[in-house]
């Protein structure tokens, strides 16, 4: 798209002063900051800064330098603070790695000859240190007054159990094991199970549809699937088992599946036993069958580059790509920054409200925090159910002193006013973060002033699936914050800006995120493609990790996130490829053809909107519309289906044959002024039409 990238190249020519500023000039969405606003600064509060376990920029600068010139010291002490089996090979770097495909097949090695459990030092090395008694879940249903606790101790012994059940299942090392669960205690106990014995887990989000399920199952080949009966979210139900059921069938009719065993937890609060289908001989239910076994299972030592779990994720094409996280590197890296970006003090009371179908769930309500021994609250419903209080009235209940959830939820929560905010104490809280979309500086300033009374910092977390653990954030206590923005790199990690040809740019900036060299987080491949992880991560500038994200730095070196340059959509926080919605809307039988592309929307950040192009016989209607929809929500899931369907007679295409998306947008947008060159259309009278059709 030859106008965009002109546009681009004007854009970093002027950098000083820009008015509205992106590196992709087509997202239709200006959440990002005006001047003024670039210009706001927050002091860290005082009480807070005292007791932070880091203090000065100046203190993050001589670490985060050792992290670069000595990888070995540093990586190696902080490794030093996790239990290993077998010690890396010392006499070795620490990292070995190629991000050059030029010189071979691009590969990243951390703690090469170490042997290690990732259950082990979640579990095992706090009950054997006399800490089994302690917090390690807090519990709380989807609806009020149902709660559960589980110490270290309880949650190491059902996690024995299930383990001891998977291998009686015959479920070895490097086995693949599928989770489609709700948010229930027994989500993490199972991917912690998985880990203990070396069995690759693979969390399927509950927001997923059969067939979405069905074909994450077949393309890692799972043994096995742990699921429950249903779950609760809000008012309403979500039929777990019988979508289970659904894709399970799927897989049969592929002719490929080696699915012999589902495993069934029953939540009777959400579905009773009697209403839950059954297929004989396959399914178990859970609290039958695992209460059965020992309490004791030995833990198998894996390598430190052995596969820990496998995550999917979209991108801007193609089916969703299976990343693997290995044992040695995931472990150090999310334990460690959890401990640094959440300033993590014993007795604190850490919440993370994301799901564990996505990474920030295996992350930071996983494993980052139970290395650290940190008590975790776990929510399963939604932040205005029963009321839109729900949210403050846990942080009161459990006394959170860390919260941790998404823009998205954050605006839901704004939109209500700060009074039903007000109307609960919140003094235990201490700290806020951000996670998975850009916050805007209005809503981060909603969320210091109203949420946290301007006493605890917010940490907007930059990161990725493929990048394990958090990679950009203050460090609370450390430097100061600027509302909207991620600020600074973690320990060792090498941000660069880069201009569309690949140069790096100095000091003040705006272009192409990239990262110089690996840090232990990042993932290592994609399950049975590394030739899509060499090419999507590496192909596009040589030698470098590609982020997909753009970014600004600004004069304090601050670095602040723009969102995507491809076309990967944030609707609500999830990650949605435009490639795979239009797939499901070209499905439907009287759909010619569709583009899919992002538009402003004030609550889920973007919203998604479809151009459709209709064969000869079919009529525009609501029903059409209707069933466009469903056939994205039965493909992919609820979170994906288009909210616009705009019904275009065609679409704009380049003589070449390839869609303008950038005329899209703005035709989305009701940018109509602004539309830009169409010479190169084919047909440049096909806009005037989508506008008068808009
Ligand atoms: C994409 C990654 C981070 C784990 C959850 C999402 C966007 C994420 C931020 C942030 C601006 C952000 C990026 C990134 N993103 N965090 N703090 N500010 N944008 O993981 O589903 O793999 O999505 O989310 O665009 O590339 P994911």
């Amino acid at each position: 798209d030859l106008s965009a990238e002109r546009r681009l190249r004007c854009m970093l020519e002027h950098l000083v002063p820009v008015e509205i500023s992106r590196v992709n000039p087509d997202r239709s969405v200006c959440i990002f900051p005006t001047s003024e606003e670039y210009k706001d600064i927050v002091q860290v509060p005082g009480d807070f800064a005292k007791k932070a376990l880091l203090s000065s920029r100046s203190q993050y600068e001589q670490l985060y330098n050792e992290a670069v010139t000595n990888p070995d010291g540093f990586w190696g002490r902080v490794a030093a603070g996790f239990f290993w089996k077998k010690l890396w090979d010392t006499s070795k770097p620490v990292c070995n790695y190629n991000f050059d495909a030029d010189k071979g097949p691009i590969f990243v090695e951390w703690f090469k000859g170490g042997f290690t459990n990732v259950c082990y030092n979640a579990l095992d090395r706090h009950v054997l240190a006399g800490h089994g008694h302690e917090l390690c879940f807090l519990w709380e249903g989807n609806d009020p007054g149902q709660s559960a606790q589980l110490t270290y101790s309880d949650v190491l012994k059902k996690v024995c159990q299930v383990a001891n059940f998977l291998k009686s299942k015959n479920v070895q090392k490097g086995d693949r094991v599928c989770i489609y669960m709700s948010m229930i205690p027994e989500l993490p106990i199972a991917m912690l199970a998985c880990a203990r014995l070396g069995a690759i887990h693979s969390v399927v989000f509950g927001g997923f549809s059969s067939e979405s399920l069905a074909g994450r199952i077949l393309d890692c080949k799972a043994k096995v699937l742990l699921t429950c009966s249903a779950g609760r979210r809000g008012n309403k139900l979500l039929p777990l088992k019988e979508l289970a059921d659904r894709a399970l069938e799927i897989c049969l009719r592929d002719g490929n599946t080696r699915v012999e065993t589902c495993l069934v937890y029953d939540n009777s609060f959400a579905l009773p036993r009697e209403k839950v289908p059954w297929v004989e001989g396959r399914d178990l239910w859970w609290q039958d069958n695992v209460s059965q076994f020992s309490v004791d299972c030995p833990v198998e030592w894996m390598a430190a580059e052995d596969p820990l779990f496998m995550l999917y994720t979209s991108g801007s094409t193609g089916k969703p790509k299976g990343l693997i996280h290995t044992v040695g590197g995931y472990m150090v890296y999310a334990g460690f920054t959890f401990k640094h970006v959440f300033d993590h003090h014993p007795g604190d009371i850490f919440w993370c409200t994301a799901d564990c179908g996505w990474i920030t769930g295996h992350t930071y309500l996983t494993y980052g925090p139970l290395f650290n021994r940190a008590t975790c609250v776990m929510f399963e419903g939604v932040p205005t159910f029963p009321h839109a209080g729900r949210w403050w009235e846990i942080v009161d209940k459990f006394k959170v002193s860390i919260l941790y959830a998404a823009p998205t939820a954050i605006r839901t929560l704004a939109a209500q006013g700060d009074e039903v905010v007000r109307k609960y104490s919140r003094k235990s809280l201490r700290l806020l973060g951000s996670v998975g979309e850009p916050i805007s500086p209005k809503t981060w300033r909603w969320y210091y002033e109203v949420c946290g009374d301007s006493r605890c910092p917010i940490i907007d977390t930059w990161w990725q699936t493929e990048t394990g653990a958090c990679m950009i954030s203050p460090l609370p206590g450390a430097w100061p914050m600027k509302p909207g923005c991620a600020t600074l790199p973690f320990f060792g990690v090498q941000t660069l800006v880069l201009d569309q040809e690949g140069k790096e740019l100095h000091g003040a900036c705006e272009g192409y995120l990239s990262i110089k060299a690996p840090w232990p987080g990042i993932a290592r491949t994609v399950y049975g493609d590394h030739s899509r992880y060499e090419s999507t991560y590496f192909k596009t500038w040589k030698g470098l990790y590609a982020t997909g994200d753009g970014c600004r730095r600004d004069a304090d070196g601050y670095i602040w996130i723009t969102g995507r340059v491809d076309d990967v959509l944030n609707v609500s926080g999830h990650r949605i490829s435009t490639g795979e919605v239009e797939g499901a809307l070209v499905s439907h039988p009287q759909c010619t053809e569709a583009a899919v592309v992002g538009y402003d929307h004030e609550l889920k950040g973007q919203g998604i909107y479809a151009f459709v192009t209709l064969s000869q016989q079919a009529k525009p209607s609501d029903a059409l519309k209707k069933e466009l929809q469903d056939i994205v929500r039965k493909q992919i899931g609820s979170f994906a289906s288009p909210e616009v369907i705009h019904w275009a007679v065609s679409l704009p295409r380049t003589r070449s044959g390839k869609i303008m998306r950038r005329i899209l947008r703005k035709i989305a947008a009701r940018q109509y002024t602004d539309i830009g060159d169409t010479s190169s259309l084919s047909d440049p009278s096909v806009v005037e039409a989508l506008i008068k059709g808009r």
